[in-house]
């Protein structure tokens, strides 16, 4: 995989993310991630390639009238959407690797599913520690790695096996950042005392197997890298791939396992 895979997205592909992408999985891990960090009412906090804004918006919730939430991203088509759904948060594009605010500025720094995309992963990190006041905390949520992931290894397999290798980059990267002892190394080069590791098994819902490989599709940069053909070609592996996440219902129930790390200055 390169380093330069950025998860850009459309805003068609950024709504459909919102829409369908965010409740079927990254919804769940948001409350996660605001625990992870000891978010409490009145507390000033960032959230870091915050793409439509699900980690921003419950740290909102958190935080109260009398905190304040700021989020950053790179892509413009995900700050529209997540503008318009939540006007209270202060949204900033920016890039993750070079943050635009003051030394000790917010109580917690927050990055969900992201940190794979960053050229300088280490740099990231510096930034968010140094953004983040010294009683403060960073919670950093990544994927573990293809081979602990009982569905979503076998489905990238069936995508590889169809797509070119542009999409083949894309699926890759999303679970570069699986190694734990690895991350925790990061965080230390970045100037950050690791203070909790977790692992949680977390459950994607979506409406059936094809649903699935269509949310994957189209909410994701995959979407403008793959023909009718080989989307037909995944679609018609992925059932047989995935068989066995299917409820009796016909729904799909897909475990994905990420790990959440925590540091303090
Ligand atoms: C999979 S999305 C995760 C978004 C959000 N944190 C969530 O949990 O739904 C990855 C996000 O990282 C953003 N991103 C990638 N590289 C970035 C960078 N260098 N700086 C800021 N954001 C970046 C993308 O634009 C995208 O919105």
């Amino acid at each position: 995989m390169t380093q330069t895979e950025t998860f850009q997205l459309s805003l068609a592909a950024a709504e459909a993310y919102e829409s369908k992408f965010v409740p079927a999985l990254f919804g769940e891990w948001a409350p996660l991630v605001i625990e992870a960090a000891g978010v409490t009412t009145g507390q000033e906090v960032l959230d870091v390639a915050s793409g439509t804004g699900v980690v921003a918006r419950a740290a909102g919730e958190r935080v109260g009238a009398t905190g304040r939430v700021v989020a950053v991203d790179i892509n413009e088509a995900m700050l529209t959407v997540a503008r318009r759904l939540s006007p209270d948060v202060d949204w900033r594009t920016a890039d993750a690797c070079d943050l635009p605010f003051p030394d000790s500025s917010f109580d917690a720094v927050l990055c969900q599913a992201a940190l794979m995309f960053f050229p300088d992963r280490t740099g990231a990190l510096r930034e968010m520690s140094r953004v983040v006041r010294d009683t403060g905390a960073v919670a950093v949520q990544v994927w573990a790695s293809l081979d602990s992931q009982p569905a979503y290894g076998p489905f990238v397999e069936v995508a590889a096996r169809h797509a070119g290798p542009e999409a083949v980059d894309l699926l890759g990267s999303y679970w570069t950042m699986g190694d734990v002892g690895h991350l925790s190394e990061l965080f230390a080069v970045a100037g950050m005392r690791v203070t909790a590791t977790t692992r949680h098994v977390g459950t994607a819902r979506f409406a059936s197997i094809d649903e699935l490989v269509k949310i994957e599709v189209e909410s994701t940069p995959l979407v403008d890298r793959i023909g009718d053909d080989t989307y037909a070609a995944i679609l018609a592996d992925a059932r047989h791939a995935l068989a066995e996440f299917e409820t009796p219902e016909g729904n799909a129930e897909v475990p994905i396992v990420g790990h959440i790390v925590t540091g303090r200055p």
